[in-house]
């Protein structure tokens, strides 16, 4: 017989979690695979409809799954979505923070407002959450913040300075967060997608032979999906990372190795 039993390992029944860009492309299938791992899932959005569906295959496997439109550029509905969650469930064991957006023109002709927008989704708006997450699970003495990262925040593609930037920041609000929070039981990681087609990326791989040349780009010669950032969200959620802190987990098919 073996001394230890090392199944339980991604198993994250009866956890809380919430992800922000819950109904977004990468969103939902996070949202699932942490319910199907046993998480009960909070969706924050900007417009949840799109997901409500979801209710009857978490009934099926006896979770909960609720959902709740909000800004999380508005302080004020950032504290009333972490205070709600408390009163419905008295803890949170997991964020996801994964609304984001991107706009590509070169740095000459972007748009000052476009530029604010971005930073205040992807970072500020992230910022917001883990603000209010880590005064929760610090508390607790336990938690996992996952942020959403992208291979933008280490390379500097042409044409996406703010979300390029915007992602950069959110690298090192994660180590930040990390340092401040190692000894209190939360693993605060990042991931960095390389691209996955979604709303965010559609129209843009529809150009020209944009989708072609960037799977040429990746060495594992195609893109990403959201199945495989799930993985990664469910390997940052679990026991079997509580060890792993400050970190980027590259989900680019060897992108940044190259
Ligand atoms: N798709 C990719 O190729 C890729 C690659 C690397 C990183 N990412 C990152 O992954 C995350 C998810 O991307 P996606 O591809 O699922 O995009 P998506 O556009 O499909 O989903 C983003 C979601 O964020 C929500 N959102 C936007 N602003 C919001 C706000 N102010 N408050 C609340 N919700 C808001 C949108 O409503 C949407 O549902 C983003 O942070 C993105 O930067 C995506």
């Amino acid at each position: 017989m073996p001394s230890k039993d090392y199944r339980g390992l991604f198993d994250l029944t009866d956890k809380v979690a919430a992800v922000t860009g819950g109904a977004g492309g990468l969103g939902r299938e996070a949202v699932l695979a942490l319910g199907q791992h046993g998480c009960h899932v909070v969706v924050v959005d900007l417009d949840t409809s799109k997901v409500r569906h979801l209710e009857g295959a978490f009934g099926a496997m006896g979770r909960n799954i609720s959902f709740i439109d909000a800004d999380i550029t508005r302080s004020d509905q950032v504290l009333q979505v972490f205070g709600d969650i408390m009163k419905t469930y008295g803890k949170l064991d997991i964020l996801v923070n994964m609304a984001g957006i991107n706009k590509r023109l070169p740095v000459v002709e972007f748009p000052e407002e476009d530029w604010d927008k971005i930073m205040n989704i992807n970072l500020k708006g992230t910022f917001l959450c883990c603000k209010e997450a880590a005064k929760i699970m610090k508390a607790q003495g336990q938690g996992k913040i996952i942020n959403m990262g992208s291979v933008s925040s280490v390379l500097g593609h042409p044409n996406h300075s703010a979300y390029a930037a915007s992602k950069a920041g959110v690298l090192l609000l994660t180590k930040v967060l990390a340092m401040e929070l190692a000894t209190c039981g939360v693993n605060v990681n990042a991931i960095g997608p390389a691209y996955v087609e979604t709303d965010l990326t559609r129209d843009y791989l529809k150009m020209g032979d944009h989708y072609e040349s960037i799977a040429r780009s990746i060495p594992m010669g195609r893109l990403g999906t959201p199945e495989d950032v799930a993985g990664a969200i469910v390997y940052l959620a679990s026991k079997a990372s509580d060890f792993v802190t400050g970190t980027l987990l590259l989900v680019d098919g060897g992108r940044c190795a190259d």
